[in-house]
């Protein structure tokens, strides 16, 4: 797609995966790339969009003709989010946030001691960002997106996320230690809050991302 469909629009997007320190040293992540985040990035700057990016941890590039803020926790992420959300037209999260982090941050790093069996990691549950900018709406009558990562009952559990989270569109696909996390295709089945389900073949990551701005566009004010 290449029309200038979405010009005049302002679209946040989260890529990559946060990471939850434990110490100076450590912390809890996932997989995430960022891949798929960016391909929408991309996407949207080629149909007009004016793009703010809000990226944890990937690897990659800013994107030429986006705003990118780089965070690296769920909290740090929320915030940002929250905050670019103020004034975008369609926020679309496609980040892999963590539903957990540490109970606490040790400032020094832990150490092992000899003959001791390890103490167990106690964690506090993140704010969900996805189901609260749905509750919220941060500008009237924005298009919210999620993404579903799933393993297994894919499209039941994504149904089910739908409902829970309360965003507009969600993208599901599957995901594994070498399934579609850093890879450069993905496929998915995008469901929508009316019951529209529209099933996108494996390709491009970008292809995808089309399909979502194709989605997004008529639910747009
Ligand atoms: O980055 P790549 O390597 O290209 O891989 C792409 C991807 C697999 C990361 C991407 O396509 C994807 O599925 N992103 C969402 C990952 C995820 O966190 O899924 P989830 O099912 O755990 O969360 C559901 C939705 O809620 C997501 O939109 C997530 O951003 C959001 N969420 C989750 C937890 C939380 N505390 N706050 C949130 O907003």
């Amino acid at each position: 797609v290449t029309a200038p469909d979405l010009a005049g629009r302002h679209v946040v997007i989260s890529a990559g995966g946060t990471r939850e320190p434990l110490d100076p040293v450590r912390y809890l992540g996932n997989r995430s790339s960022g891949k798929q985040g960016y391909a929408l990035a991309r996407t949207a700057v080629a149909r007009g969009a004016r793009v703010t990016l809000i990226e944890a941890n990937t690897q990659l590039p800013d994107p030429a003709g986006v705003d990118v803020i780089h965070v690296d926790t769920a909290v740090r992420l929320r915030e940002a989010v929250l905050k670019a959300a103020a004034e975008a037209d369609a926020v679309v999260m496609a980040a892999a946030v963590a539903d957990f982090r540490p109970a606490e941050y040790a400032s020094g790093k832990i150490k092992k001691k000899d003959g001791q069996e390890p103490a167990p990691l106690a964690l506090v549950r993140n704010p969900d960002i996805l189901a609260e900018l749905s509750a919220d709406r941060p500008r009237a009558g924005q298009v919210i997106v999620g993404f579903a990562a799933e393993t297994d009952d894919v499209l039941a559990n994504g149904r089910r996320k739908l409902r829970h989270k309360g965003c507009d569109l969600l993208v599901v696909n599957e995901v594994g230690e070498d399934k579609t996390f850093g890879s450069e295709e993905n496929e998915a089945v995008v469901l929508a809050a009316d019951g529209e389900e529209t099933p996108v073949p494996y390709g491009p990551k970008e292809a995808l991302a089309d399909t979502v701005w194709s989605l997004v566009l008529p639910r747009l004010l």
